[in-house]
């Protein structure tokens, strides 16, 4: 008998206008094609996004921003369900009843909330950041989610989700909860800043040391050409000493589907000058269309509006449901409100 598709959950905080390079060839291009052979379910996670305080008009805009990208990379809202996570009210109710579960030992020993918390000082950590891995948990539980794609950072927290779906199942009795898998991004797609090609591309690096998907081309091409890179003028793929120039091979290869030794070939005995032109280039031209799509999705607010709130309609159904068993499990009172 056929087996029903597995399904996948992912989310995307809405902490920036755009997105980066590396959100987009690290998550978003494999989100796309997971949608062939999943039933997918990805979401702006607003609410994790509110742990950092943001400004409220900022993170409006932001919200619309972040879903549009993710249709303009291809996110298709008829094969997957697209939404805003604070508009399905499940999760911060199965939050609540995971935080029941979840050890606060467990939740302290979590590598990001304590570099957070050291970077932010006592009096600004907030308990919704110490919370923020029992919402993911929630987020992945609430959809039984099979499988999670997710960058290398986020392996602890999803090795917390397992931990409670397993302990949801040993206290309660199997088929409480689905224990995810994660889906770890693979080298390639792993993209570095480029101004410190030792750290991860991310919103909180080097301001010079990302490429944002909405940047305009003269942009691109400066920060790729202020890219650091490393001492010699060979290029050549070595990660250990040229840790510079194999970020902008992976990101080279990465964008062209050609193999890193193929691009190597091509550039042997010409300067780290001609590599970053070209680069400059097919990461401008990769990015035009993405660029014109989002734009259009954000020039029509009120129908993308409603393309999410669709969204959150669908979602829902799927969450009302896992929601309902998990609170039974509990003991909690099955009277559901009518709507
Ligand atoms: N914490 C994730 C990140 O920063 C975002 C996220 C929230 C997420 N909920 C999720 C990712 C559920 C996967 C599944 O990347």
């Amino acid at each position: 008998m056929p087996q029903p598709p597995l399904r996948v959950f992912s989310g995307i905080q809405p902490t920036a206008d755009s997105l980066h390079l590396g959100n987009y060839l690290g998550a978003l291009r494999q989100w796309v094609s997971l949608q062939d052979d999943y039933d997918c379910v990805y979401s702006v996670v607003d609410l994790h996004a509110l742990t950092v305080g943001p400004d409220p008009a900022a993170l409006r805009q932001r919200v619309r921003a972040t879903a549009a990208q993710f249709l303009a990379a291809g996110v298709d809202p008829d094969r997957s369900i697209l939404f805003v996570q604070s508009q399905v009210p499940q999760h911060a109710q199965l939050t609540w009843l995971l935080n029941c579960v979840a050890g606060f030992g467990e939740a302290s020993r979590m590598t990001q909330f304590k570099d957070k918390a050291a970077k932010l000082g006592d009096k600004a950590i907030t308990v919704g950041l110490f919370d923020y891995p029992v919402l993911m948990a929630a987020d992945i539980l609430l959809y039984d989610a099979n499988l999670v794609p997710v960058g290398e950072d986020q392996r602890q927290h999803l090795e917390l989700s397992r931990t409670l779906a397993a302990r949801l199942n040993s206290r309660f009795g199997e088929g409480a909860a689905v224990v995810p898998e994660p889906l770890i991004v693979k080298a390639t797609a792993k993209i570095h800043d480029l101004q410190e090609p030792s750290a991860k591309m991310s919103k909180t690096g080097h301001p010079a040391g990302i490429i944002e998907l909405l940047d305009d081309p003269k942009t691109i091409a400066k920060r790729v050409k202020a890219a650091v890179t490393d001492s010699g003028s060979e290029i050549a793929w070595d990660p250990a000493n040229k840790p510079g120039i194999a970020n902008l091979l992976s990101i080279y290869s990465a964008l062209t589907g050609r193999p890193v030794g193929q691009i190597v070939e091509d550039y042997s005995g010409k300067l780290y000058g001609h590599l970053k032109a070209d680069l400059a280039e097919a990461v401008i031209e990769a990015l035009r269309p993405f660029r014109e799509r989002t734009a259009l999705y954000l020039d029509d607010p009120g129908q993308l509006d409603q393309l999410l709130r669709t969204g959150a309609g669908r979602a829902e159904a799927l969450a009302r449901v896992v929601y309902q068993r998990i609170a039974a499990r509990f003991g909690l009172a099955q009277g559901t409100a009518s709507r």
